[in-house]
């Protein structure tokens, strides 16, 4: 498939942007800096905080998973058995224990951070897949 080009000139805090790379849905998603800060704070309750996984572009080989702090780009399907995660802001309320943003399966209740980092006892083996991107300027995001 094509790359495919993200504006986000308009992208607001906490905003997300939903694209379509080679039949995938890709998100990109402007993190506030408290959603930054809650990355920090829940390290312990994660599978992979560091984002040691082989399988994954070599910038996201870290905590904040990302080209750039504030700009997050993932891949938006579950790495249990590819359900649709939903983007919950204000945090998992009563679904998960916590109440950090993040992305919730409604599948099998797997639950991921702010950078895609998935906690440890839900089923979600990995964290949620980072494609390949780079930025044209400031505004312009190339998936692929
Ligand atoms: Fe997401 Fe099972 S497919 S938890």
């Amino acid at each position: 498939g094509a790359p495919v080009e993200v504006d986000i000139s308009k992208i607001e805090p906490g905003q997300l942007i939903r694209v379509e790379w080679r039949g995938k849905p890709v998100w990109v998603i402007s993190r506030t800096p408290d959603m930054l800060k809650q990355l920090k704070e829940h390290e312990d309750q994660l599978r992979d905080p560091q984002s040691e996984e082989p399988q994954q572009p070599e910038f996201a080989k870290n905590p904040m998973r990302s080209r750039k702090d504030d700009i997050f780009v993932a891949v938006g399907i579950c790495t249990h058995l590819g359900c649709s995660p939903s983007f919950l802001q204000g945090g998992f309320g009563e679904k998960v224990e916590g109440t950090d943003d993040g992305f919730f399966c409604p599948c099998h209740g797997s639950k991921f951070d702010m950078a895609g980092r998935v906690f440890q006892s839900v089923p979600a083996p990995l964290n949620l897949e980072i494609p390949p991107y780079y930025f044209i300027d400031d505004t312009t995001i190339l998936v692929g």
